[in-house]
């Protein structure tokens, strides 16, 4: 049961709407929606992995948390400990309730479930944050689900910019023992192969 953490969804939807004031002001529909959002907003769910090619047993069946690097910022780990899973919402906006963003309470703010750009450890991948954000989703920042699958786009006319969620040796220390490496997030922005120490993965959501 997540039953509590309707509350901490209720402060989200406001702090969030706050944030799209001007834009769901073009009409009352919009607002209404920002105000209150739709039916998936009010399911927390952590997301897990699903090993879909390489077999990487460790890499299998772990959950989502942030991983604090500095202020507002965390980069997206996986560990195999339910109870450290984070609790994200899916935060639709205006453009299409298909399309949303990864909300997660922190201490009282909104961050988001960030794919960006930057360098990793991998050459081919992409880096996957958790950063300070209440931002809706838009047409260059979007997640879906397919297939109960957690997708994302940074562009939902063509649909293009992601390649699929990898889940690899990570530079941070685990949550059990800080001197023995993690296991990371990360992602790619084309179809790839898959660097030693990493497997593909799929993230579903556990309701
Ligand atoms: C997620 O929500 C559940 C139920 O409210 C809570 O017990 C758990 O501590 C939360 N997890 C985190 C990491 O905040
Ligand atoms: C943590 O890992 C290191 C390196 O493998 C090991 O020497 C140490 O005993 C481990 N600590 C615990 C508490 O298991």
């Amino acid at each position: 049961m997540r039953f509590s953490s309707s509350l901490a969804v209720a402060a989200l939807a406001t702090l969030a709407s706050a944030r799209m004031t001007p834009r769901a002001s073009r009409n009352d529909g919009a607002n209404a929606r920002s105000a209150h959002p739709d039916h998936e907003n009010d399911k927390p769910f952590i997301l897990q992995t699903r090993v879909k090619e390489g077999d990487y047993p460790g890499h299998n069946g772990l959950y989502v948390y942030a991983y604090h690097t500095g202020a507002g910022l965390n980069d997206a780990m996986l560990d195999p400990q339910e109870s450290v899973g984070n609790n994200g919402t899916a935060f639709t906006s205006d453009i299409s309730d298909r399309f949303f963003v990864v909300l997660y309470d922190l201490a009282g703010s909104p961050y988001e479930l960030e794919p960006a750009t930057g360098t990793t450890p991998y050459p081919d991948l992409l880096p996957v944050r958790i950063n300070v954000d209440g931002a809706p989703p838009s047409s260059s920042n979007a997640f879906y689900f397919a297939y109960n699958t957690l997708r994302w786009t940074n562009n939902i006319n063509t649909m293009s910019g992601f390649g699929g969620w990898l889940a690899c040796k990570s530079e941070h220390g685990s949550l059990e023992n800080l001197s023995v490496p993690g296991v990371q997030l990360f992602y790619r922005s084309t179809p790839g192969p898959t660097p030693e120490d990493c497997s593909d993965v799929d993230l579903v959501p556990i309701y």
